[in-house]
């Protein structure tokens, strides 16, 4: 197959939105001003959302710094926190430069973002026309912002309460001619209930997850929460791989709970990644902390690697692909009970750490016996129970491995 027909397969309709493969810059520091969101199109970005915008009037002062990461063994940004508020840039500025990326690219996704609080009709009514008035191709909803706006009646707060939700999204369509995405928090007890109240009220599609609430770590010499303002923090918004199976299973729950199209978005650095997202209910992915770390040129990777999985499991469109995991997810009850696992041991790949003898004993049923002068594992069936610690714990690939048995287990008391 040729590039191009091969990068046909990466074609998607997003609400009636055509987008050349399913990858947006998500609203964030790599979408800062229209010229950056232009240089990620000539990358080959699918799409992109415009940092998001605040009425006029409304004060965006930020802090210095305003991120702070958490290393994980390569990963410089295995998660990332940050304090920054929304485009500090002015509604007009942003206006004229949606005009002319429009002009400029009309094959790209350009989608608004906004934000006001759960009072603001007017606000949030006079923003959708004037985003929709200079060319954008949808509108973002951002009630997902965890920090700073929250203290001001916007972001998370809104998305923490379905009345909030779902009346916002009905102000918004009630003027939309373009289609409207809510990007939803995860920092509730149960997405499920926010996403039925943004279809209530209209949404086109639905977008999660923002970043997730925490505090990233303290300076343990200065005392100091981090990222440190002169000494003092606020609780911030996790990005990054860190946040990824928070947010695969908010997708996946939206996906199942609703019949909105979704944008899937935490934690997406590498095609494998965003595959995960379209099988588990996400029509188009959202990425920001990677290009944050690795700049736009990322995207040839995720395209490349996203059609070579396509064109390996005979995937004709990315449309074929969604959801297709989330409908083997299931209440745990009903999971297959009907075979047994053990633990398998190959002994040439062993180099006698002892790990797994040691987890065993120590936090699962003592299965594993131990040779010490020899620095041998062996797994002693008959008390294996299955639960695979020991296949996480060693550092070896393929070295410990899980089979099925029919040797019975004898139960402990
Ligand atoms: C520094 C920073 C600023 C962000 N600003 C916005 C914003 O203005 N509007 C918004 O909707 N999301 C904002 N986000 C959240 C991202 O759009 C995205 O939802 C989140 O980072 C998770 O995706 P990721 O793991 O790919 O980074 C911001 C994220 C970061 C790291």
């Amino acid at each position: 197959m040729t590039t191009a027909t091969a990068h046909r397969l990466l074609n998607v309709d997003f609400c009636g939105v055509k987008f050349k493969n399913p990858f947006i810059l998500a609203s964030a520091p790599p979408t800062t001003t229209g010229e950056m969101i232009m240089r990620a199109f000539d990358a080959g970005w699918g799409g992109a959302i415009i940092k998001t915008l605040v009425p006029e009037g409304e004060p965006v002062l930020n802090v210095a710094p305003r991120l702070a990461s958490l290393p994980y063994g390569k990963n410089r940004m295995a998660v990332l926190q940050n304090i920054e508020l929304t485009t500090d840039r002015g509604v007009r500025v942003w206006l004229k430069e949606i005009g002319q990326m429009k002009k400029r690219y009309p094959d790209h996704v350009v989608i608004g973002s906004i934000m006001a609080s759960g009072t603001m009709k007017k606000e949030w009514q006079e923003l959708t026309k004037r985003v929709q008035g200079a060319g954008a191709d949808m509108i973002e909803c951002n009630l997902g912002c965890p920090h700073g706006m929250p203290e001001r009646g916007m972001g998370s707060v809104c998305s923490q309460d379905p009345e909030i939700t779902k009346h916002i999204t009905q102000w918004v369509k009630d003027v939309a001619t373009i289609p409207v995405m809510i990007k939803l928090t995860p920092n509730i007890t149960d997405i499920k209930v926010t996403a039925k109240a943004a279809q209530a009220g209209g949404a086109d599609a639905l977008a999660t997850v923002n970043t997730v609430a925490g505090l990233i770590g303290v300076d343990l010499d200065k005392i100091e929460p981090l990222p440190s303002v002169s000494g003092h923090s606020t609780y911030g918004g996790l990005s990054g791989p860190g946040i990824k199976p928070i947010a695969l299973r908010a997708v996946c729950e939206i996906f199942k709970a609703t019949n909105c199209a979704i944008s899937g978005i935490g934690g997406v650095g590498s095609w494998q990644d965003a595959a995960e997202f379209i099988l588990v209910g996400a029509t188009t992915v959202q990425v920001c902390t990677a290009v944050m770390h690795w700049g736009y040129r990322i995207i040839n990777d995720l395209c490349e690697g996203l059609v070579n999985y396509m064109e390996g499991h005979k995937f004709n469109s990315v449309a074929e692909m969604v959801g297709l995991a989330a409908q083997k997810i299931t209440m745990h009850e009903s999971l297959d009970r009907s075979y047994r696992l053990v633990s398998s041991i190959n002994k040439d790949l062993c180099i006698g750490c002892g790990l797994c003898y040691v987890s065993c004993q120590d936090a699962a049923y003592q299965a594993i016996k131990w040779d010490s002068k020899k620095r041998e594992p062996t797994v002693e069936e008959e008390k294996c129970v299955g639960c695979g610690l020991c296949s996480h714990v060693c550092p070896i690939d393929y070295c410990v491995t899980m089979k099925r048995s029919n040797v019975a287990l004898k139960k402990q008391h």
